[in-house]
C-alpha cells in the first residue's frame, strides 16, 4: 500500500477559522484528515471519537469508501478494494491526531464489529499502540441480513402472493425504511430448500479501542511531563466504587445478564458493569434536531462522558474529529473538559450549535 499518509503541512497552511467557538468549544467545518495535521503539535490531551465504521451505514455517504478517497486526494486509491481505502483513510486520520496529541495521550475510537480491524491496523500504521478494547454491548441494533430463499425466488422471478412489506418515507433520522410484515411463503424448490437462511447477526455489538501515543522515555516522566500517559480510574469508578472495565452495557444488555444469570433476585451480576441508558432512537435530549435534520448514529451521553473522563486529565483538552451531532463536545464540555471538534457534514453543524444553546 502506498503511504496514506498527507505529505506534513505546507509551511504556509493554516487551520481555517472556526465556525463556532465557545469558551471551552472550538468546532472546525472540514476534513478531518486534512486538519488534524494543522493543529498545533503536541497540543491535545485525548482523543475520543466515533468515527465512520466504513460500513455505507444507512446509505450515508459519510461511511462510503467515495467519502474516504475524496479525503485521500495524494494516494492513489484506484486499485484498491474498500477495506484498503477505509484503512489507508484510517492511517491519514490517526497520523494527523498523532502529532496532535501530546506524547503519552490516550485514544478512545468506536469501530464496527466487520471494520475495526481495519482501524487497529490504521492507528498502528499511525505509530499509536493499542491498549485495550472496551466491548460496548447493546440492544438497540437492527440486523442487515438478506433472506436468502426470498433472493433465490427472486432470482427464478418468482413473485410471493402473500408477502407484505411496508415502505415509510424519509424521516429525517433513517431515510426511508422498509419492513417486512409476512415473509410470505417460497414459491420455488430452491428457495424451500433455502428457508431460514441469511447472512447477518444481529449487532449487539461494538468495540471501543483504547489506543496510546508513545510516551516520551519513562511512563513516569511523561506523566510529570506532559500531564498525560495514565487512566483515571477512580474518576471511571461506578456502582459505589467498582474498578471500570473492558466491558459496558446499556439497560437492556444488563436485564439480560441479570434474567439468564438468575441474579436480578440477590446482588445482580450486571452491577459489576457500567451500565449507559440507550434508546433505540435516542431521546430528543440525546438527539437534537435542527432545522428538520437530525443524526443516524448518536452515541449515549453518559458513555462518552464516561470515556472522556476515563482517558483525559481533569480541565484537559479532547479533540473529537468526527463530532456529527456533537455528543462528545458536550459530553465532554459537561464533565469540565475543553473541546476541539471536526465535521465535514455542513448538515450537522446546527445540531452541534443546538447542544452548545442548551
Ligand atoms: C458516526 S458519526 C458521529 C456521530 C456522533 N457520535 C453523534 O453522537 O452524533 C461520524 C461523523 O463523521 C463525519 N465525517 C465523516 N468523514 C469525515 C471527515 N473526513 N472529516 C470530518 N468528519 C467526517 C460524518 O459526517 C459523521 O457526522
Amino acid at each position: 500500500m502506498s503511504d496514506p499518509t498527507p505529505a506534513g503541512p505546507h509551511p504556509n497552511a493554516a487551520l481555517p477559522a472556526p465556525v463556532l467557538t465557545t469558551p471551552r468549544v472550538t468546532v472546525y467545518h472540514g476534513d478531518a484528515v486534512e486538519l488534524l495535521r494543522l493543529l498545533p503539535a503536541g497540543s491535545v490531551d485525548a482523543l475520543v471519537s466515533d468515527p465512520p465504521y466504513g460500513l455505507s451505514f444507512n446509505g450515508q455517504a459519510w461511511d462510503d469508501t467515495a467519502g474516504f478517497r475524496e479525503s485521500l486526494p495524494h494516494v492513489d486509491t484506484a486499485r484498491m478494494g474498500a477495506p484498503e481505502v477505509f484503512e489507508a483513510w484510517c492511517t491519514a486520520w490517526a497520523a494527523g491526531a498523532l502529532q496532535a496529541l501530546k506524547p503519552g495521550a490516550h485514544v478512545a475510537a468506536f469501530g464496527g464489529a466487520r471494520t475495526w480491524h481495519r482501524m487497529v491496523r490504521g492507528l498502528e500504521n499511525a505509530g499509536f499502540e493499542i491498549r485495550d478494547q472496551i466491548a460496548w454491548l447493546h440492544t438497540t441494533g437492527m440486523p442487515k441480513s438478506m433472506d436468502l430463499a426470498h433472493a433465490i425466488d427472486k432470482h427464478h422471478g418468482a413473485q410471493r402472493a402473500d408477502r407484505i412489506v411496508q415502505r415509510s418515507d424519509h424521516d429525517g433520522v433513517l431515510g426511508a425504511t422498509r419492513s417486512v410484515l409476512a415473509k410470505g411463503t417460497p414459491v420455488t424448490e430452491d428457495a424451500a430448500r433455502w428457508e431460514g437462511w441469511g447472512t447477518a447477526l444481529r449487532p449487539a455489538f461494538e468495540p471501543i479501542i483504547i489506543a496510546r501515543k508513545p510516551p516520551a522515555g519513562s511512563l513516569v516522566l511523561n506523566v510529570l511531563e506532559h500531564g498525560v500517559g495514565g487512566i483515571n480510574i477512580d474518576g471511571a469508578r461506578f456502582a459505589q466504587g467498582r474498578w471500570p472495565t473492558n466491558v459496558a452495557l446499556d439497560a437492556g444488555q444488563a436485564d439480560a445478564l441479570d434474567v439468564l444469570t438468575g441474579s436480578w433476585q440477590g446482588e445482580s451480576l450486571s452491577r459489576k458493569f457500567p451500565i449507559f441508558r440507550f434508546e433505540p432512537k435516542p431521546s430528543a435530549t440525546d438527539r437534537p434536531r435542527a432545522f428538520g435534520v437530525s443524526h443516524t448514529t448518536v452515541k449515549p451521553l453518559g458513555l462518552m462522558r464516561w470515556l472522556v473522563t476515563l482517558i483525559t486529565p481533569v480541565g484537559g483538552v479532547v479533540l473529537e474529529p468526527f463530532a456529527g451531532s456533537g455528543t462528545t463536545i458536550e459530553a465532554a464540555t459537561a464533565a469540565g473538559f475543553q473541546v476541539i471538534a471536526v465535521e465535514k457534514n455542513a448538515d450537522y453543524l446546527p445540531l452541534i450549535r443546538s447542544r452548545l444553546d442548551q
